[in-house]
């Protein structure tokens, strides 16, 4: 047992050249995959989720069944977390039975307190701040489409958001540049918009976000945890939707992603998100390929 464990609770726990380590493996993974190969032979992974999940939890899953390990589903609903057992305690305990921990939480700190107190690796897998995990699948898309971001232009349409986040630390990682609009009640969180400096600039329309972008992303106008304010949100959202209009203005071989679930009619048009610019379902699947390499990476190399 390692006793100063690897964590990934942001994409910043990772160095640039680990991040496109990772999108490169997860390329070579996905294009060679070979049902012998199972480096995680009898290793158990356990999920904690506090929120929903479609692909979270089954790429983890299926990920670990390919590498011929196990995981386990955990909800609040069915284990003493959920009863108000400590943060500390659970970690000390849960990680001293399996062999990595991945969660979703409602608050970040969830997350980095279960790191500060575990044993073996703890990945983030969605917090009300963050979704490295999904910022992953994202550049090994890109990377796949159109070779490597570095120097490339990111818009980002939408609420500055847990996933607006880690594009801004990706950005800074990658090395390309980040056009932000959102409505000005929805600007992502300043601790975040001070570490990105230089490679984040913020315009006041969703149209001049999307100038010279070569890849347009966007997400729900309502979080999980957030759907008691749709409404209002609609409205303060209704002019930072991607249309035909906004990818008119980005790159004529501009990709279009969003991490889904998505609303069609809200932050995205049916046209765009079933359009031959998006690659939606790529990025879904290299959810699989991606967090395949980053259990490898986490639990064999380091
Ligand atoms: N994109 C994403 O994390 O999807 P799930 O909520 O379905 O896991
Ligand atoms: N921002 C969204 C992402 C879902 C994958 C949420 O937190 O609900």
């Amino acid at each position: 047992m390692n006793m100063n464990p690897r964590h990934f609770t942001s994409l910043i726990d990772l160095s640039s050249e680990e991040f496109r380590h990772i999108i490169h493996r997860a390329i070579e993974l996905k294009n060679n995959r070979d049902p012998n190969y199972q480096p995680l032979k009898g290793r158990v992974l356990a999920m904690i989720f506090e929120k929903s999940s479609t692909r979270t939890r089954i790429s983890f899953e299926a990920g670990m069944a390919h590498f011929g390990g196990s995981a386990l589903f955990l909800s609040p609903r069915d284990t003493q977390l959920g009863r108000g057992e400590s943060m500390h305690d659970s970690a000390k305990v849960i990680s001293s039975m399996v062999d990595c921990i991945m969660l979703r939480t409602d608050k970040h700190e969830t997350v980095t307190t279960f790191a500060q107190y575990s044993r073996v690796p703890v990945i983030n897998g969605l917090t009300d701040k963050q979704h490295p995990c999904q910022l992953l699948a994202d550049m090994q898309t890109y990377f796949e489409f159109r070779g490597d971001i570095q120097g490339k232009t990111v818009a980002w349409i939408g609420d500055g958001n847990n996933m607006c986040h880690s594009y801004m630390q990706a950005a800074k990682m990658l090395d390309f540049r980040l056009q932000i609009a959102s409505p000005a009640q929805y600007q992502p969180l300043p601790e975040f918009v001070g570490a990105a400096g230089k490679h984040v600039r913020f315009f006041d329309s969703a149209l001049e976000a999307a100038k010279n972008a070569d890849l347009c992303v966007t997400d729900v106008w309502a979080s999980m945890g957030q759907e008691q304010e749709q409404k209002q949100r609609e409205l303060a959202f209704k002019d930072y939707q991607i249309n035909a209009e906004i990818m008119n203005a980005a790159n004529h071989d501009a990709l279009f992603m969003h991490c889904l679930p998505a609303h069609r009619g809200e932050e995205v048009t049916s046209e765009v998100i079933d359009g031959s610019q998006s690659v939606i379902y790529a990025e879904a699947e290299n959810r699989l390929h991606v967090q395949k390499a980053l259990l490898e990476f986490l639990l064999t190399s380091v």
